[in-house]
């Protein structure tokens, strides 16, 4: 099956760009934002004036004061005037909300080239500002105060994930696992040129709670949680290719699940709409998850990386960590995940990660990943994942 057989059509990424992620100062949303829609456009082998339509993945809930920012991408060229452009918000998977609206809107016949973009710009705001504006994204806690921000509410599924299958974790403790995860993505992140983080910790020190790795919510230490960045990716999606700087990557199945937003309606333990979106991706594309080279993966904290190999079927509930453990999600593994150091390293501008995501698979698929690159990469995934377990989107994505 594939996506010609179903809607009669090819979904094509056809050019790419992406900034560097950290803390920007020299950057604005706008600037970001040009930058990568003029590098996705130019790669793409197109002009402005042939993208017929702009989505935007952008959540903001008060990090940055303008609040009306589909726009900003035609600062990129007078071509681009009157060109339909829309924001596309889903929390933290704003970004794979744009892309799938934009895969849409291709399928449709609405148009034939559109632009994708994840933007953020949360260093600007205070770290108050930002976990308030990140609470914003909980049905519980959007407007209340919080000393542990986001953080506290994985690290409440760390807890009852412990609870119900600490005993199972053979040989090491949750803490031990989450610290390898931290480990891992933080050093796949020492070969990506875009990572917000070029530091490569090391076991024990994730491991470890320590003056430079203390407790944020108990139990996630530091290294348990992405950081606070600034950045912006793009990418052209088009039926068919016209010959750019970058070969062409084919979306081959794509699949959202959005949850049940309040805590009481879902199992803490298990993130279950996220388990639907893959079972919706990899359905359309009429493959299992052992035909996937690859997987970029929302850690947006360790555990959720953890119950992501759960969602997405490596391992049964209660067994992820046998993932981590037998070294099945290294680079040399039988599923690598997150070789671009994930959202730990990379960084995590909310918005922009979704549309990195799909950046960074496309590298991977077109032999262009640099030190990332992964021998005999021909089919990989990409998860994306908005609040606690809520949206979830997750494309299957293969070599042309
Ligand atoms: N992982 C590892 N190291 C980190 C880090 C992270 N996430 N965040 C910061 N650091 C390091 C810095 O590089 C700095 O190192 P240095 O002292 O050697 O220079 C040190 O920690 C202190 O940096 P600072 O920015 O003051 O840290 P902080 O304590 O203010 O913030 C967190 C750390 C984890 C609280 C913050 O990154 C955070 O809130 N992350 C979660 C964001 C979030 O919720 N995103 C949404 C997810 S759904």
């Amino acid at each position: 099956m594939s996506l010609q057989d179903k809607f009669g059509k090819d979904i094509l990424l056809t050019g790419w760009g992406h900034s560097k992620f950290g803390k920007l100062t020299d950057e604005t949303l706008e600037s970001l934002i040009v930058q990568v829609s003029g590098e996705a456009i130019r790669n793409s082998g197109l002009e402005p004036r042939d993208i017929d339509e702009i989505y935007l993945g952008q959540f903001n809930s008060g990090m940055q004061p303008l609040g009306f920012t589909s726009s900003l991408a035609l600062q990129l060229s007078g071509e681009l005037a009157n060109v339909p452009a829309t924001r596309a918000e889903n929390a933290c998977a704003s970004g794979s909300a744009a892309f799938q609206q934009g895969v849409k809107a291709v399928l449709a016949g609405t148009a034939r080239n559109v632009l994708v973009i994840g933007a953020e710009k949360m260093t600007d705001a205070g770290a108050g500002m930002v976990g308030a504006a990140l609470l914003g994204a909980s049905y519980e806690m959007a407007g209340k105060a919080s000393s542990t921000g986001f953080t506290g509410l994985f690290a409440e599924v760390a807890k009852h994930y412990e609870k119900r299958y600490g005993a199972g974790i053979l040989g090491a403790s949750l803490g031990d696992v989450l610290g390898s995860i931290a480990a891992k993505n933080h050093r796949n992140g020492m070969d990506n040129p875009y990572a917000q983080m070029h530091r490569d910790f090391g076991e024990e020190f994730c491991r470890t709670i320590s003056e430079k790795n203390p407790v944020v919510a108990e139990p996630l230490r530091r290294t348990d949680c992405s950081p606070v960045s600034d950045g912006a990716a793009a990418v052209v999606i088009s039926t068919s290719a016209t010959g750019g700087a970058t070969a062409p990557v084919r979306l081959a199945g794509f699949g959202h699940a959005n949850d049940f937003f309040p805590a009481e309606r879902r199992d803490p333990t298990e993130f279950a709409a996220t388990r639907a979106s893959w079972e919706r991706a990899l359905g359309m594309a009429g493959v299992g998850i052992e035909d996937l080279n690859f997987a970029e993966v929302h850690d947006c904290f360790t555990i959720a990386e953890l119950l992501m190999y759960e969602a997405m079927g490596l391992t049964p509930r209660g067994e992820g960590s046998r993932a981590v453990q037998e070294g099945w999600v290294y680079k040399d593994g039988k599923l690598p995940i997150n070789v671009s150091g994930g959202l730990k390293a990379k960084g995590h501008p909310v918005g922009a990660t979704g549309v990195s995501q799909h950046v960074i698979a496309a590298m991977q698929l077109t032999g262009t990943a640099g030190a990332m690159q992964l021998p005999n990469a021909r089919r990989g995934a990409v998860q994306n994942m908005g609040g606690v377990g809520i949206a979830n989107y997750v494309s299957v994505l293969e070599a042309v």
